[in-house]
C-alpha cells in the first residue's frame, strides 16, 4: 500500500539522470522499448556491481556459515509444482473486451464490479466491457528442446530460491557443513507483472540476492528469524540508507506467501507518492519447501545429525533482497540539489556510499598546459589499476567538478601548477567540498582507505 512520504519525489528526475549518464536505458529503446524492461549502462552495471558485491561479501565471503551457490535460471517443470507457484502464484485479471487492455481485479482504477454493466474500463472508458476476474499466473513460459507441446513446457524462474533448496543436499554434502548453515545466491527472477512500473521498482526481468538458512526445528527457530531482521536492516543502514527512510512493516495473515509461516518486509521511504515500499523479505518458510520437493521427487531431503542420530527436514529462514529495488533506493536516498557558497550555479549530488560509488575519483590537470595533463593521465593510469577513475581535462574545472558530483564520484583529484614543482596534487571531498592537498604518491592508499565498507 502506498503510504504519502514528506520526502519529495524525485523519480522523474532520475529517470533523466540515469538515462543523461549512463546508468539506466529502457531496453530496445530504438524499437520504442520493452515494458518494464531496463538495461543497466556503463555507471549503472558498476553501481549494481558494487552493491551486489557489499551483499556477497556479507552473507557470503564474511560468515563461515553461509555458501555461495549459483543455480540455473530453468528448472526441472515439477520443481515449480513443488514449490507452490504453478497453482498458487497468481494475480486475479480483468480484461476489457474493447481495448483488450488487462489490469488486476483489485485496481482502485475500476469503476463499478468487473463482469457487470456499470463496471468501466480504466483505459478506454467504456462501460460493460470488462471481464470477470480470472486467475493470471505470473511465471513466463517456454519450450525446452525443439517441440512445442505441453511436455516440454519450462518455466523463467520466478524466485532464485528453490535452485537453493534443490541443492540443499549437494551443497551441505559437499561442504559438510552443519545445520545452522546457510546457502545464498544472486541472480535473475523473471515475473509477468501486470502493473509494474516506478522505473525499475517493479520489473518484469530483476535480480534476487536470496539466502536461506536451514534451522533445526526443534531449536529455537524464531530466534534466527529475529536474528537475520536485524541483521538485514543493519545491512540496510550500512549502505547509508537514512534510517528514518527504513522500516519493518509486519505481514498479517491475509498478505502472507502461500509458503510463509511468518515474514517482515523490510520497506524504504521512496518519498512522493509511492513512499515506503518493500525491498527486502524475511520469510519464515518452515519445513515447506525441502518437504515439497522430497514428496514431488520421491528423493529423501532430510538433513542427517550425526551427533544426535536424528534425521529431519529442516526449517528455513529466508532473506530475499532485491537488487535493483535496492539500486532504485540508494538513487532516491543519496539525490540532493543544493545550492554552493559562492557560486551561483547550484549542483545535483549522488551522495553514494564510496564502496558503492561507480567511480571513486575523477582526476582532472588544471589547465591543459605546463605539463599538467601528462601528469595527470599518468596519475591516473596508476590509479585504474585498482580503482574505477575518470580522466577530464576538458572544459571549466567547476563543471568538471559538477559532472562528478552528479554521479556519485567521492574524490576529485586535480594537478595544478604546484604539482609539477613538488609532486602534490588537491583532494576534494565530494560531501564537504574541502579540498586536501597531498603527495601524489599518497592518493592510492587515501582513496583506499576512504572506499571500504
Ligand atoms: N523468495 C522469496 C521472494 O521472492 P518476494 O517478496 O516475492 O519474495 C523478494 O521478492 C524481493 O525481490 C522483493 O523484496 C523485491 O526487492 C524483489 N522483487 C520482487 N518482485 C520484483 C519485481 N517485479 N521487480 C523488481 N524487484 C522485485
Amino acid at each position: 500500500m502506498a503510504v504519502t512520504s514528506t520526502y519529495p519525489d524525485v523519480m522523474d528526475k532520475l529517470v533523466s539522470l540515469c538515462k543523461r549518464r549512463g546508468f539506466i536505458f529502457q531496453s530496445s529503446e530504438v524499437y520504442g522499448g520493452t515494458g518494464s524492461v531496463w538495461d543497466y549502462g556503463p555507471l549503472g552495471v558498476e553501481l549494481k556491481k558494487n552493491l551486489k558485491d557489499r551483499w556477497w561479501h556479507a552473507m557470503v565471503r564474511a560468515r563461515s556459515d553461509i555458501e555461495g551457490l549459483d543455480a540455473a535460471i530453468l528448472m526441472h517443470p515439477r520443481v515449480w509444482e513443488a514449490s507452490g507457484h504453478v497453482s498458487g502464484f497468481v494475480d486475479p485479471l480483468v480484461d476489457c473486451r474493447n481495448c483488450k487492455k488487462r489490469f488486476r481485479a483489485d485496481d482502485p482504477r475500476i469503476k463499478g464490479t468487473p463482469g457487470t454493466a456499470d463496471a468501466q474500463c480504466p483505459a478506454c472508458g467504456m462501460k460493460g466491457t470488462l471481464s470477470e476476474p480470472r486467475q493470471f499466473n505470473l511465471m513466463f513460459k517456454t519450450f525446452m528442446g525443439p517441440v512445442e507441446d505441453t511436455a516440454s513446457v519450462v518455466y523463467l524462474r520466478p524466485e532464485t530460491a528453490q535452485g537453493i533448496f534443490v541443492n540443499f543436499l549437494n551443497v551441505q554434502q559437499s561442504t559438510r557443513q552443519k545445520v545452522p548453515f546457510g546457502i545464498a545466491q544472486i541472480g535473475k527472477a523473471f515475473r509477468n507483472e501486470i502493473t509494474p512500473g516506478n522505473f525499475i521498482f517493479r520489473t518484469r526481468e530483476f535480480e534476487q540476492m536470496e539466502m536461506q538458512f536451514f534451522v533445526d526445528p526443534e531449536s529455537d527457530h524464531m530466534a534466527w528469524f529475529e536474528f537475520w531482521k536485524g541483521h538485514r536492516m543493519d545491512w540496510h543502514r550500512s549502505l547509508g540508507l537514512a534510517p528514518d527512510r527504513l522500516q519493518f512493516h509486519q505481514h498479517d495473515p491475509s498478505e502472507l506467501a502461500h509458503y510463509a509461516r511468518a515474514a517482515f518486509d523490510i520497506q524504504f521511504d521512496f518519498g512522493g507518492g509511492l513512499g515506503f515500499q518493500e525491498i527486502e523479505g524475511v520469510h519464515h518458510r518452515s519445513d515447506f519447501d525441502l518437504s515439497r520437493h522430497q514428496e514431488f521427487s520421491g528423493k529423501r531431503l532430510e538433513y542427517f545429525d550425526q551427533p544426535a542420530n536424528r534425521r529431519y527436514i529442516p526449517f528455513v529462514i529466508e532473506t530475499s533482497v532485491g537488487a535493483d529495488r535496492t539500486f532504485l533506493a540508494l538513487l532516491v536516498n543519496g539525490y540532493r540539489e543544493e545550492t554552493v557558497p559562492g557560486e551561483e550555479e547550484g549542483r545535483a549530488v549522488l551522495g553514494l556510499h564510496p564502496s558503492l560509488a561507480p567511480i571513486k575519483a575523477g582526476v582532472f590537470p588544471l589547465v591543459k598546459k605546463d605539463g599538467m595533463p601528462e601528469f595527470a593521465e599518468r596519475l591516473a593510469n596508476e590509479l585504474r589499476a585498482s580503482f574505477t577513475v575518470f580522466y577530464d581535462e576538458s572544459g571549466a574545472i567547476g563543471r568538471r567538478y559538477r559532472r562528478q558530483d552528479e554521479i556519485g564520484t567521492p574524490f576529485c583529484v586535480t594537478v595544478d601548477g604546484q604539482s609539477t614543482a613538488d609532486n602534490t596534487v588537491t583532494v576534494r571531498d565530494r560531501d564537504t567540498l574541502l579540498q586536501e592537498r597531498i603527495p601524489a604518491s599518497a592518493v592510492a592508499n587515501f582513496i583506499r582507505e576512504r572506499v571500504h565498507p
